[in-house]
């Protein structure tokens, strides 16, 4: 398959000079993970965003250790952004918010409608299309929030994912262009995160009901660490944990992921 695997480079280039928000921006051809490698351009200020692409990931991670496909022609970035004063439990609210806005840029440059499986999974009709890690780290005694970011764009799919996993190519009958992709999430990523110390979930607590709309009132499971549990799927709280009906009664879901949907 011939892909213009060069095409993010320039663009890497400069990202810097047109964000200002953005203090470092680095593209690799292969790195083992971008989540790893983003840690050692992370910076003593942490007032500026520090962003790692690379075109192939040998050790892709995803949530949960998973491993994560990254061959050519994905787009597979971390943006690392200062944790600041937010707490634990609203970095994992914030989790849920860049999956919305992941979907709103995926809706403005390539006019697809997607839906979120909570929390962070980007999906197309019934299939994966990205997702989303969010890890925390430290340097020079700076918290940090890493948010990995992996969409299938122009990628070729491997044959035991195509029943589960979809891509833009796909979707779209052809390659398709991935900096203006980039450059909508990257900004979209960053106003949230502008914005969120001071809102809180709230303001995208009706936004991300409507991307789970087809998915609320029905049966799902979900996983919280080791175990599972059922219900019936009510909404998002106003911190973005999920609300499920099951049958001992009500529960608030504050970490952990749906692995059932109904059919
Ligand atoms: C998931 O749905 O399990 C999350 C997948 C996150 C994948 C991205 S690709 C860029 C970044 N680097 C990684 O190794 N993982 C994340």
């Amino acid at each position: 398959m011939a892909i213009a695997v060069s095409e993010l480079m320039p663009i890497t280039d400069r990202l810097c000079g047109e964000h200002p928000w953005l203090g470092v921006a680095k593209y690799f051809f292969k790195v083992d993970s971008t989540q790893n490698r983003i840690t050692q351009w992370l910076t003593k200020e942490a007032d500026k965003a520090v962003l790692v692409i690379a075109e192939t990931q040998s050790k892709g991670v995803g949530r949960h250790g998973r491993p994560w496909t990254s061959p050519a022609g994905g787009l597979w970035f971390t943006l690392g952004l200062s944790m600041g004063q937010l707490t634990p439990a609203q970095v994992g609210s914030f989790s849920v918010v860049t999956a919305l806005q992941v979907t709103r840029s995926l809706k403005e440059v390539n006019n697809l409608e997607c839906s979120i499986k909570w929390p962070n999974d980007i999906i197309y009709g019934d299939k994966k299309l990205g997702g989303i890690l969010l890890t925390t780290t430290a340097k020079f005694k700076k918290p940090w929030m890493l948010i990995g970011v992996g969409i299938n764009v122009n990628n070729e799919l491997p044959s035991d994912l195509t029943d589960i996993a979809t891509s833009i190519k796909l979707i779209r009958g052809q390659s398709q262009g991935r900096t203006r992709l980039l450059e909508s999430l990257l900004n979209s990523i960053w106003q949230a995160w502008v914005d969120f110390p001071k809102t809180g979930f709230g303001p995208y607590q009706k936004a991300v009901e409507s991307l789970i709309a087809s998915t609320l009132g029905k049966p799902v499971q979900v996983r919280m660490g080791n175990r599972q549990i059922q219900g019936v799927l009510v909404g998002v709280d106003p911190h973005g944990s999920l609300l499920l009906q099951s049958d001992s009664g009500p529960k608030t879901v504050h970490a952990g992921e749906i692995v059932g949907l109904p059919s």
